[in-house]
């Protein structure tokens, strides 16, 4: 028996891409850490990934293979965004969200490049003419290499002058954008550059991981106060990065495990803006099984085991569970009264067999949560195009559209078809 779930009139659709991961052709920290690494990510992709993927056979020429972790021309998106906005268009999609590269828009401390400037002004009106909203997120994960050399943001001084640069970035392109993230997902980028060392700058580090934790969030309040002194109207969001996680067996020493992690990872940042954020941008993937234990691994003691998910999964070993997404939801609507978007929501999945069933179960549970009265207002997919999973390079294949890194060619997969159906009706059958 199929039911019919319907969306509210003023529901946005829309996709996602950040700059480093499609742009190509950037020069920071991330370009700088990629060449560093890429050589000892390629010798230890067999004992990362072969038994956390579904297939590493799969994966292992791309996995082991250096050149697979360099970003290099990416997508080529900064040239070929004409195209990715003709795709857009062609699909149906209303709203696209991109970050703008800092390090191309002040690549030295001081020095602002009207051209980059200009090009995502650009790059705005070719949205706006083709009637697409552009949400734009100020930082996404990657900081000028001057920024890096000055101590990134471990440095108090940073937050100045990130709030230098937006507000350089806002009043450019403020007359035509009206929704704007200052910066992605902080929890990630502080968790993997400052504590687990898996982005730059690698460290693992408790008490810098607690400077860039305050640094953040008064960047984040201030760009709050610098979007809307310089856009009238605008809406300013926290993009934010959920850790939906679960006891293994409901074990109760798992449950308070559970509940130390979900309050550090999911709740402490967010209460820490939530007063100075216009909405909550939700980017959500996947559950994790997590077990308390005391086991010896290759000579360390390890204190929490991460139990492997028994349904289906992405390609990169992530569990499908849609649920997980509903139940933080109901949650985030009983703590903080903000319209919610769905900023991030997507699958690795390179055959594309299991995407479609993916958005669709993920809008299910949307749909559900907002029959019960949660206020979610819009659902972006992650991402577009195929394109750089930071520490694991291209193998990932997230994209409604299928992207060739030699030719740049762009192929449109099935689901996006299916996609852009739902878009279409503005409901779910
Ligand atoms: C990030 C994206 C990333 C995606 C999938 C999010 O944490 O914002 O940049 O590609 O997850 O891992």
């Amino acid at each position: 028996m199929s039911k019919i779930l319907g969306y509210p009139g003023d529901f946005v659709w829309g996709t996602a891409v950040a700059a480093h991961q499609v742009e190509g052709g950037n020069v920071n920290d991330w370009s700088e850490w990629e060449l560093k690494n890429a050589e000892k990510l390629a010798k230890e992709a067999f004992d990362r990934y072969a038994n956390v993927v579904p297939d590493w056979n799969a994966i292992k020429g791309q996995a082991t293979d250096p050149q697979n972790y360099i970003s290099g021309l990416a997508c080529d998106h900064y040239h070929r965004y004409k195209v990715d906005i003709a795709i857009l268009k062609s699909l149906g999609i209303k709203a696209f969200r991109f970050s703008v590269e800092w390090s191309r828009i002040e690549p030295e401390n001081g020095k602002f490049s009207d051209k980059e400037l200009e090009h995502y002004r650009e790059v705005v009106q070719e949205l706006k003419n083709n009637g697409i909203e552009p949400w734009i997120t100020l930082w996404h994960r990657t900081n000028p290499l001057w920024v890096e050399n000055l101590g990134g943001w471990e440095n108090k001084e940073i937050v100045g002058y990130y709030l230098r640069f937006a507000e350089k970035t806002v009043r450019y392109l403020g007359d035509r954008v009206k929704f704007w993230m200052p910066i992605n997902e902080p929890v990630m980028s502080f968790y993997g550059g400052y504590l687990g060392g898996i982005y730059p700058p690698g460290k693992k580090d408790l008490f810098a991981a607690w400077k860039v934790f305050r640094n953040f969030s008064i960047a984040h309040k201030g760009a709050y106060k610098i979007i809307h002194d310089c856009v009238a109207d605008s809406k300013v969001g926290i993009p934010h990065a959920v850790l939906y996680t679960e006891p293994y067996k409901d074990r109760w020493y798992n449950q308070i495990l559970v509940k130390f992690l979900d309050y550090f990872v999911n709740w402490k940042f967010l209460n820490e803006v939530k007063d100075s954020s216009d909405f909550i941008g939700v980017q959500y993937y996947s559950r994790r099984l997590f077990n308390l234990t005391l086991k010896s691994n290759h000579g360390h003691i390890q204190l929490i085991e991460e139990i492997k998910p028994q349904g289906c999964v992405s390609d990169m070993g992530w569990e499908v569970y849609p649920r997980g997404l509903y139940f933080f939801l109901k949650e985030l609507s009983k703590r903080c009264h903000k319209p919610i978007y769905i900023t991030e929501n997507g699958i690795a999945d390179a055959k594309d067999v299991n995407r479609e069933q993916f958005i669709k179960e993920h809008l299910l549970w949307i749909g559900r949560a907002i029959e019960e009265g949660v206020n979610v207002k819009g659902y972006f997919y992650w991402s577009l195009l195929d394109n750089l999973e930071w520490n694991k390079g291209f193998w990932p294949k997230f994209g409604l559209v299928e992207v060739n890194h030699k030719t740049f060619e762009r192929k449109i997969r099935d689901s996006a078809y299916k996609f852009s159906e739902i878009i279409k009706n503005n409901y779910l059958d």
